[in-house]
């Protein structure tokens, strides 16, 4: 039997659509799932210009999707903890082989090698297809009440990890975060900081009247268009060019701590290593997720204030992928496609 799969084309550089043979019964630990929804992001219109990614090895097409809520079809045997119809979103990454000292302690995210694969970016095909099969430990459990939101799952994981480390580094009792970039990330990175007790101002480059600035408002956090003049304790670029990043290292109080999430190209600038040093400042760099950071989004998504959630989602048809991969931005900054609904 074959199934849709959306992918892209690496012998002839195409983003298209393929008949690809459907997964196998599973095996002994392993699951067979069906997708609900592949969800896209900034990684996906990357992977699209050819800016990084590959395809599974013996194969020149790699079936895009890393966002994904799925369904259990069956658990193969030795997978004590899902059953048919229970919802999993599945960890991106997974170890290199033979593991390096951080894949082999349950930190993939913190890979030595470089050498793991990544469903739907590298070396591994994604969800945006109708089955896939997992090995249990690379899924994480979530509860039927949150099946509308929990295509946020994964990249929330990815901001709980950041949002851990800003914390971690941080040398005293952080009050205030300043968030640049009104995505997904910063969006859902604004709301994890609230939960943890911080003020958060939100700084973008959205106007004023822009429906993001004003969802955020209406959430009671601060949003502000760029430029800002505001200093904060925790600082986070979620926003992707390197005037982001080197604005929020320049945003840092006294002791802050920056973290960069977006700006992914090299980049020459100002960079203040003097209020750095004399300010006992902190940059770091953050990717990926831990299964831990994905368990604790799932607690968090349950947390967070549902209608802005429902805000970031427009839900779209599998075969919307041009438009959502290629096409121009939209107020609600993560399409959603929808593959197969639940029963
Ligand atoms: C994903 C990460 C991944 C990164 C780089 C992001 O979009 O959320 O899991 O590590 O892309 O490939």
């Amino acid at each position: 039997m074959r199934m849709r799969a959306v992918g892209l084309d690496f012998a002839n550089r195409r983003l298209g659509e393929r008949m690809v043979p459907e997964p196998p019964w599973p095996g002994d630990g392993e699951v067979l799932l069906r997708v609900r929804y592949v969800g896209v992001c900034g990684t996906d219109r990357f992977l699209a210009f050819w800016e990084f990614g590959a395809p599974p090895p013996d194969s020149d097409f790699l079936i895009l999707g890393h966002e994904a809520l799925c369904e259990v079809v069956e658990a193969g045997r030795g997978v004590a903890n899902l059953a048919p119809g229970d919802l999993v979103v599945p960890i991106v990454r997974r170890p290199c082989q033979p593991p390096c000292a951080s894949c082999a302690r349950g930190r993939r995210d913190l890979c030595l090698t470089g050498r793991y694969t990544e469903r739907g970016i590298v070396g591994a095909d994604g969800y945006f297809t109708e089955y896939a099969l997992d090995r249990a430990e690379d899924l994480i459990f979530v509860p039927a009440e949150l099946a509308d939101v929990a295509i946020l799952v994964e990249p929330l994981s990815v901001v709980e990890k950041a949002v851990e480390t800003a914390l971690r580094l941080h040398d005293d009792a952080p009050r205030t975060a300043l968030v640049f970039g009104a995505g997904t990330i910063g969006i859902l990175a604004a709301l994890a900081f609230r939960e943890r007790g911080l003020e958060v101002t939100v700084c973008s480059l959205e106007p004023e009247d822009h429906p993001r600035a004003g969802w955020l408002r209406e959430a009671g956090f601060t949003y502000e268009q760029v430029p800002t003049r505001r200093t904060a304790d925790i600082v986070l670029e979620a926003a992707g060019p390197a005037a982001a990043a080197f604005a929020a290292v320049r945003a840092l109080a006294p002791l802050g701590v920056c973290g960069i999430l977006g700006a992914a190209s090299d980049a020459a600038g100002d960079f203040p290593f003097r209020s750095l040093l004399l300010g006992n400042q902190r940059v770091f760099g953050s990717v990926n997720a831990s299964p831990d950071a994905f368990r604790r989004a799932v607690e968090d998504l349950a947390r967070f204030d549902r209608r802005l959630l429902s805000r970031l989602i427009r839900r779209c048809r599998f075969e919307d992928y041009v438009e959502t991969i290629l096409g121009p931005a939209q107020p609600a900054p993560k399409p959603v496609h929808v593959v197969a609904e639940g029963r």
